[in-house]
């Protein structure tokens, strides 16, 4: 009797730490779960504690180990120490042959370098987006400059993030894929869970009244940008006496006290916790207009052809722009009322972008299937 192969299963490391890490992780980690040939670890930093759980939640992932390194307003600086040390000593306690990262966060930097520092090769999920501003967004803008140096796999999502890559010699030409964004992937398994909304904050919206949703978060809009946000917010609905907002708040204390305060106590304003994924992506879905600084909000925007005005001067997701679903109109109050006026004032002009959502630029839904193939072919 001849016995079969043992199939030796290549033991692959994705590292987590944030919640749009965990949303645009989860369709590769199921994908690669799905192969037999390799073993995967998930390994949360624990940068983000409820908002990563709640994003891991919808995907029922738990995390293999969780370093719970959150602290209340945590600086750079311990981010950075506690996940280099921590997630090194795990790589030194079951040496992995490989680790993935995502994006741009202090988690993918630090436990990039964690990886480049004992040799194990790195794959970049998400490189190539660039500002080419390295104070905006601060620190994303270096951390995927300095992650896309420590890996030795890029997968960019766009031509476009290729181009940036070929023109730093990142890599070698033969190891940087252009796969489409995952997020894609996440928001079409989404998309099919939220014909209704799960949470009684959006029961007052599922009848179809006309709502904005907001939401900001980033570093350098902490403070006096975020209140000029929020004050523009209140003068959008001052003009538009039929139109509602939903401002799901990040977490974080510094984000949620300046809306609070502006925003708290208004009755057509619906502050509340973050949304399960499925609640946000019906909220994208059913909302007129969007109000955003985040990343992920801006690709998923231009997949639903949603108009989103970008509450930053610059972005390294220019795809959008181009293909108008994105405008960009940083955070002065001026600017942000007469984008979001235009918007809802100008129907042609409103059903033009909807009509972009064909072909949009961010992906397809299979590029974790794509990244797994070729992870495939590479850690034989
Ligand atoms: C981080 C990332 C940013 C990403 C964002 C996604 C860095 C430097 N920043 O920014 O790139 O766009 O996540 O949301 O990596 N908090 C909680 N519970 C949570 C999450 C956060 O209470 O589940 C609070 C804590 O007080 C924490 C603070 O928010 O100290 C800031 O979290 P942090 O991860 O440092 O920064 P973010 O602004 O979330
Ligand atoms: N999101 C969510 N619930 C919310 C707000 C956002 O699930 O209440 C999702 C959103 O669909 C997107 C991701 O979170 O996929 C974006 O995360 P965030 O804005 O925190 O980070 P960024 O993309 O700016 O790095």
């Amino acid at each position: 009797m001849t016995s079969s192969p043992i199939l030796e299963r290549k033991k692959i490391d994705i590292v987590i730490g944030t919640r749009p890490e965990a949303i645009k992780m989860a369709p590769l980690i199921i994908e690669l779960r799905r192969r037999e040939n390799f073993s995967v670890r998930v390994i949360s930093t624990g940068q983000h504690t409820d908002m990563l759980k709640q994003a891991l939640g919808f995907f029922k992932i738990e995390p293999d180990i969780d370093l719970a390194i959150m602290r209340q307003n945590q600086t750079l600086d311990y981010i950075t120490s506690s996940v280099l040390s921590r997630v090194g000593e795990i790589l030194d306690s079951n040496r992995p042959d490989a680790v993935l990262v995502h994006g741009d966060t202090t988690t993918t930097l630090a436990s990039s370098l964690a990886a480049f520092y004992r040799q194990i090769p790195v794959g970049h999920v998400e490189a190539g987006l660039r500002s080419f501003d390295m104070q905006f967004p601060f620190p994303e803008e270096m951390n995927r400059v300095l992650t896309d140096r420590l890996a030795e796999w890029l997968f960019a999502p766009t031509e476009r993030a290729a181009l940036n890559l070929r023109r730093e010699n990142a890599v070698p030409d033969e190891n940087l894929y252009v796969t489409g964004n995952t997020v894609i992937d996440a928001l079409f398994t989404a998309l099919k869970l939220c014909e209704k909304p799960g949470s009684p904050v959006l029961f007052p919206l599922a009848g179809g009244a006309p709502f904005i949703l907001m939401t900001a978060h980033r570093r350098e809009s902490w403070g006096k940008p975020m209140e000029r946000i929020c004050s523009a917010l209140l003068e959008i609905l001052r003009r538009h006496k039929d139109c509602h907002a939903l401002v799901p708040m990040h977490k974080n204390p510094a984000v949620r006290d300046s809306m609070k305060t502006i925003l708290g106590g208004n009755e057509r304003v619906i502050l509340c916790d973050p949304l399960d994924y499925p609640d946000f992506v019906w909220s994208l879905g059913r909302c007129k207009i969007i109000l955003s600084d985040s990343g992920g909000v801006q690709e998923e925007a231009s997949a639903l052809g949603k108009p989103v005005a970008v509450l930053r001067d610059v972005t390294e997701r220019p795809e959008a722009v181009e293909r108008g679903t994105a405008v960009l109109v940083g955070t002065e109050y001026d600017r942000i009322v007469h984008a979001a006026d235009r918007l809802l004032s100008h129907d042609e002009e409103y059903r033009e972008i909807e009509e972009r959502k064909y072909g949009n630029p961010f992906g397809d839904g299979q590029a974790s299937a794509r990244i797994a193939g070729i992870l495939t072919e590479t850690l034989r």
